[in-house]
């Protein structure tokens, strides 16, 4: 089928190329030059794990190429819109410039019979105002969700857990497409669900809404394990196995950042506020706030280790990504953590696998260095991206490195009794 990709970020470059992948003959389409320019010579704009490979691929193949003109949209069948939508500089709300340039710009290469398939995260509400600007063309517009994790994009673009299609009234036209665009996936028993827009466009920031609930409940036990002298892992461990509650998304430390969870629950709260039922979902600002305090008890208790300040002490963190398998610093824990610390007049040398350069962009004030520079004389360590290369550190050899043994493990990552064995005063979040 030829398919067009309207936005080529982490969402639309990975659903572009995994698209061909499936057999498909894709044009990815965006207005940055140079990110067509290097996914056109197969190099990633960012850090995904198999994305080279499935560039790489459908570059060979022929089925997968890239452009900046969106009149190159014209002739496929299918044309999905996966540009970002950010959060407003003036406050929670999503900031929907993108989504409507790129409306307006495929409109007028849009045929009959066409199908146009929302992807973007958007406040409910916005496919019925967009399926008014399609109705013209005689094509149909779809909105298809994506729940793609960083680190996980391809796997979870090519096997979804489910896929859902919001569509309009009695339109089945466009489950066919859809069903056609995913055969890979349906013919393997992929559970589809077939909803009106509002639903489609709500499922998604449901899903991310309970997944920062989760994180956010488990971090306000923390808070409470940090008064009463439990630990939080236990805790999280023994609930997980009751199976209506489960053990995923129960780990507690500086909390969830990315280019979703944060900025959707903000959107999500704004949007709710607007539709007059803000207080549904007013508990979404105290996950967010929960969230946020995490950090700083981070930099709390480095402060508290190093005796009360951190000033002109040598600060080494572990971690800049907002989670691992990732170089995304998008609202991220680790980076915002680091940040606090320099600001305390620490000196801190951050290193990360694949972040430094996105995080040296946003905050060039910082030191960054290897592994070892970062190590080398610090005065404590805080782990804050759990990357398994920092889950296997030898805690004696660490130690060889560093001026104190002190270590803030942001992540509870590590195991506290193998690294105090080994001399460290060892710190995690909600644990003795
Ligand atoms: C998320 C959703 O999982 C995905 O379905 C949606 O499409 C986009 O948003 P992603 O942003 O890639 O995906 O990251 P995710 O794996 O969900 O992690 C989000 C954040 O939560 C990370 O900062 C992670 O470190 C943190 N987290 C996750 C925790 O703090 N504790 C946990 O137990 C799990």
């Amino acid at each position: 089928m030829r398919i067009s990709v309207i936005g080529c970020g982490y969402l639309g470059a990975v659903h572009a190329a995994s698209m061909a992948s499936l057999g498909h003959d894709v044009v990815g389409i965006d207005v940055d030059a140079e990110k067509i320019e290097a996914l056109a010579a197969g190099r990633p704009p960012f850090y995904e794990p198999d994305l080279p490979e499935l560039l790489a691929g459908g570059l060979a193949s022929g089925r997968l190429r890239f452009s900046t003109d969106i009149a190159d949209a014209a002739g496929s069948l299918v044309h999905f819109v996966a540009v970002g939508t950010p959060q407003l500089r003036t406050g929670g709300g999503a900031d929907l410039t993108y989504v409507d340039a790129a409306f307006a710009s495929l409109m007028p290469h849009v045929a009959s019979g066409e199908l146009v398939v929302g992807k973007s995260t958007v406040p409910v509400g916005t496919a019925a105002r967009l399926a008014k600007l399609v109705e013209p063309t005689g094509a149909m517009l779809a909105w298809n969700p994506e729940f793609l994790r960083e680190g996980y994009a391809v796997k979870d673009t090519v096997t979804p857990d489910r896929l859902v299609y919001g569509i309009a009234d009695g339109q089945t036209a466009s489950v066919d497409l859809l069903n056609e665009v995913y055969a890979t996936a349906v013919s393997a028993g992929t559970p589809v669900v077939v909803t009106d827009y509002a639903t489609a466009e709500l499922v998604k920031v449901a899903a991310n809404a309970f997944l920062a609930t989760k994180i956010s409940f488990i971090n306000a036990m923390a808070e409470i394990a940090e008064v009463t002298g439990a630990d939080v892992t236990q805790l999280a461990d023994a609930i997980g196995y009751d199976v209506r509650i489960g053990r995923k998304f129960l780990n507690a430390g500086v909390g969830f950042g990315g280019g979703c969870l944060p900025k959707d629950i903000r959107a999500f709260t704004a949007r709710a506020e607007e539709l007059g039922r803000g207080e549904s979902v007013a508990f979404l600002k105290e996950v967010d706030a929960i969230n946020l305090r995490r950090r700083q008890r981070a930099v709390n208790m480095v402060v508290e280790e190093l005796g009360g300040s951190v000033f002109r002490k040598k600060v080494a963190v572990l971690g800049l990504a907002f989670k691992p398998d990732s170089d995304d610093v998008r609202d991220s824990p680790a980076l915002d953590v680091a940040v606090q610390l320099h600001g305390l007049g620490a000196h801190v040398v951050a290193t990360d696998p694949e972040a430094i350069p996105n995080s040296r962009r946003l905050h060039p004030q910082l030191s960054f260095g290897t592994l070892d520079e970062a190590l080398d004389g610090a005065d404590a360590v805080v782990l804050l991206t759990e990357w398994k290369q920092y889950r296997a550190l030898n805690p004696s050899s660490v130690a060889s490195k560093v001026a104190h043994p002190i270590l803030v493990d942001g992540r509870n990552a590590l195991d506290a009794d193998t690294w105090r064995a080994a001399g460290w005063t060892y710190r995690g979040l909600g644990r003795p």
